[in-house]
């Protein structure tokens, strides 16, 4: 173990700190899909829980460590035998095994929460750290609140924890106060001061209240931390931690700069990022740096122009790098007619540059009144069908949802739809739920196999309405539909048929176009 090296460890807390956030509990089934994922990112160690927690959170731990192989497997400790004893269960199947543990240090912890006297916390560190040793060799320990922690006594703590054997040492920004300057400087300071500090490794553990997570622990490294502590999509204690994919992706792309480098493979965040928030129920928002769907597009003329000539002249990484599928131009009302050109022959069509001119200004006067111009609505200016604000061949005649809560009959839809050459037809289908059955209704009668990748439903109090937006898989492409209701299951099933809409409106596009070939 050095300070000296290059290489930056990952150490990933989504399952242990971002969890603990309200909203983000996860049982064990969904610990083990994000542990999957993390195992795919190569990460060094997952903080897969606290142990002494609850039995619950025990059996998680032990889940993980029964099942992913690669990464380091953590567990959480305050410091005492019992909480160390239950993490030395938990991780006991795992191959390679850490065991975290802390106790505060700063002024406010020692007085307020722990009523503990500096000389009481030192010998609590000599004493429960050597204990942790005999258990498993390789030791992480925090003295929480390190940053509003006196130098001096931080530097004795960190002592006394390197003495009985803890190989690392983590710095936490528990409350999110620091700054990056002053950040570089604790680690140079601690990296230069501490009796043996290049017999472990130092790491920095940050907090987001004030949006500087990311910053500080990058800010850390420079000052020689060989650890972060991050999680997936940010999230943590309160305002969260440091996210994961901004702190690699920025040690990644600048590596000119910060001159080190992480063992991730950077091209499973994206999956990993989605399975998360799945998981846990809780959307990306669209403008999430390196994960969130406006990430890596592009909607301005000028912006479009040069990403259709150069990718370089607006992106400083690649979607592919974080393995995200490409969605780079999205057509709005500041596209331009180089974009519109571009995206209409991607969908197959071969048009003179009089028609694209004719098309662009029809383009942009439905961009003035909609969010996003879609694919569907490409096709429909340019083939000139179904003008009366549809995109696409179907039309809702009728739709009636049963839910049953305490009834053994299972929740179905009957749907009803009306194709544009005058044919109706009338499915039932069963399904986890009424709109899952009413999304397998429609899927039947417009003969679209889809599946919905998400669906997001927002209720308007002011408006009394529900907006609905619903992204569906067709094969290998999306489409994305909305809609906006007074009733929420209204609302989704009809997002639901505009995107099958758009899916069945290219699909018959293409074939007019293969049979005038
Ligand atoms: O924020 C914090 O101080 C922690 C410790 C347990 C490392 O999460
Ligand atoms: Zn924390």
């Amino acid at each position: 173990m050095t300070n000296n090296n290059n290489h930056v460890k990952i150490f990933d807390t989504t399952l242990r700190d971002g969890e603990q956030a309200p909203g983000f509990s996860m049982a064990i089934d969904a610990k083990l899909t994000v542990a999957r994922a993390l195992q795919n990112l190569n990460v060094d160690i997952i903080e897969a829980g606290f142990a002494a927690a609850s039995p619950g959170d025990a059996a998680a731990v032990r889940a993980v460590a029964e099942e992913i192989e690669g990464p380091i497997i953590c567990s959480l400790s305050r410091l005492n035998e019992s909480d160390i004893d239950a993490s030395a269960l938990a991780i006991e199947p795992a191959k390679s095994r850490r065991i975290h543990t802390f106790i505060g240090t700063s002024p406010t912890h020692r007085v307020a929460k722990l009523k503990m006297t500096e000389e009481e916390i030192l010998k609590k560190i000599s004493e429960t750290v050597a204990y942790a040793r005999s258990a498993c060799d390789n030791i992480e320990f925090s003295p929480e609140d390190a940053i509003r922690t006196e130098r001096a006594f931080l530097v004795e703590a960190v002592e006394a924890a390197i003495e009985a054997g803890a190989t690392t040492i983590n710095i936490p920004d528990t409350v999110g106060y620091t700054t990056p300057e002053e950040i570089t400087d604790l680690f140079s300071f601690l990296c230069s001061t501490v009796k043996d500090a290049q017999k472990v490794t130092f790491s920095a553990h940050c907090h987001d209240d004030l949006g500087m997570a990311v910053a500080n622990s990058l800010a850390a490294v420079r000052g020689g931390a060989r650890q972060i502590e991050c999680a997936i999509n940010g999230i943590g204690e309160r305002a969260g931690n440091c996210s994961l994919e901004e702190a690699v992706m920025a040690l990644h792309t600048r590596k000119d700069h910060f001159g080190v480098e992480t063992q991730i493979d950077t091209t499973n965040i994206f999956a990993a990022s989605q399975a998360l928030a799945r998981v846990t129920h809780n959307p990306i928002p669209r403008n999430k740096a390196i994960v969130g769907r406006n990430a890596f597009a592009h909607e301005a003329g000028i912006h479009q122009h040069g990403v259709l000539a150069d990718k370089r002249t607006y992106e400083i990484m690649d979607a592919e790098a974080v393995g995200m599928p490409s969605n780079s131009i999205v057509l709005g009302k500041h596209s331009g007619k180089h974009a519109l050109a571009a995206r209409i022959t991607s969908l197959g069509f071969e048009v003179t540059p009089e028609r694209v001119g004719e098309i662009f200004i029809m383009f942009k006067a439905l961009a003035d009144t909609t969010r996003e111009v879609t694919d569907a609505d490409i096709v429909r200016l340019v083939t000139g069908a179904n003008d009366d604000g549809r995109s696409g061949p179907w039309r809702v005649r009728r739709v009636e949802l049963r839910a049953e809560i305490e009834d053994e009959t299972p929740p179905f839809a009957r749907i009803t739809m009306e194709h544009d050459g005058g044919e109706r037809r009338t499915v039932t289908s069963e399904g986890e739920g009424p709109i899952d059955a009413a999304f397998a209704a429609v899927c039947a009668i417009s003969d679209v196999k889809g599946h919905i990748v998400s669906l997001d439903l927002h209720h308007i109090a002011a408006e009394g309405v529900v907006r609905a937006e619903a992204i569906v898989a067709v094969e290998e492409k999306r489409f994305t539909g909305v809609s906006q209701e007074v009733d929420v299951a209204d609302a989704a099933v009809s997002a639901f048929v505009a995107a099958i809409n758009q899916a069945a409106a290219m699909a018959g596009a293409r074939e007019q176009i293969a049979g005038a070939a």
